[in-house]
């Protein structure tokens, strides 16, 4: 059993509803460390060598939080440019996260169709994350689409957050269990975007 590591970022948690239901979902699973990086660093001064030793004793490194801004809440910036050392994370010396899975775990408010490059955000998904997936390559690590909520400003009807919430729990217990097809996986453009057909059935 592989052990994840969710490092978790929202800054007004009180008013999280998609974030904290995806949470939620899968904060009682075994083998699943949950880093609320902002409850735990509210002035911004991150511990270098506790988050270091964090990602050392864990396999996957999921990164949780709501698409701000076509990135990631800043306190995740902060923790990359802090925790992703040269001679740690890259470099010729850099091998702590050498074979270790990324992914990002993100919510939007504008739906699929928007982020086309003919839709109203012109890029994709893809696209604008494409620094996280050259990030996770420079550090040796093994790359994975996002697992995406998209269309929360349309009002995501209830049964539709408990689908994702679902979901979500059904992906990290695949991944943790080894029994996520990852070679599919990395040719589709979301982690959730057909979960039935890329989890084995022994998963
Ligand atoms: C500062 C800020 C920036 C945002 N930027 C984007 C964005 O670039 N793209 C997008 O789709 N949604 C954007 N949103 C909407 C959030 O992603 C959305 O409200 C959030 O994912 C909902 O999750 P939550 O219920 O856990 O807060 C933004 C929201 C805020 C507050």
């Amino acid at each position: 059993m592989k052990k994840i590591l969710i490092n978790f970022a929202h800054p007004a948690r009180a008013r999280s509803h998609i974030n904290n239901a995806l949470r939620a979902a899968v904060e009682d699973l075994e083998g699943i460390t949950i880093n609320d990086l902002y409850f735990r660093y509210p002035d911004f001064l991150i511990d270098v060598q506790r988050e270091q030793a964090l990602c050392e004793e864990h396999d996957i490194l999921i990164f949780q939080h709501p698409f701000y801004w076509y990135s990631t809440p800043a306190i995740l910036k902060e923790w990359f440019d802090l925790v992703l050392q040269h001679d740690w994370a890259f470099g010729h010396k850099g091998k702590a996260l050498e074979g270790k899975i990324a992914l990002q775990a993100l919510t939007g408010g504008g739906d699929d169709s928007t982020y086309q490059p003919d839709g109203y955000n012109e890029f994709t998904i893809g696209e604008l994350t494409s620094p996280f997936q050259a990030t996770a390559k420079l550090c040796k690590m093994a790359w994975l689409p996002p697992f995406t909520v998209l269309g929360i400003h349309r009002g995501l009807p209830e049964g539709q957050v408990t689908t994702h919430a679902e979901d979500y729990r059904r992906a990290l217990i695949s991944l943790r269990d080894g029994t996520l097809n990852l070679g599919q996986v990395a040719g589709m453009p979301y982690l959730n975007s057909d979960l039935n057909s890329v989890i084995r059935r022994d998963g």
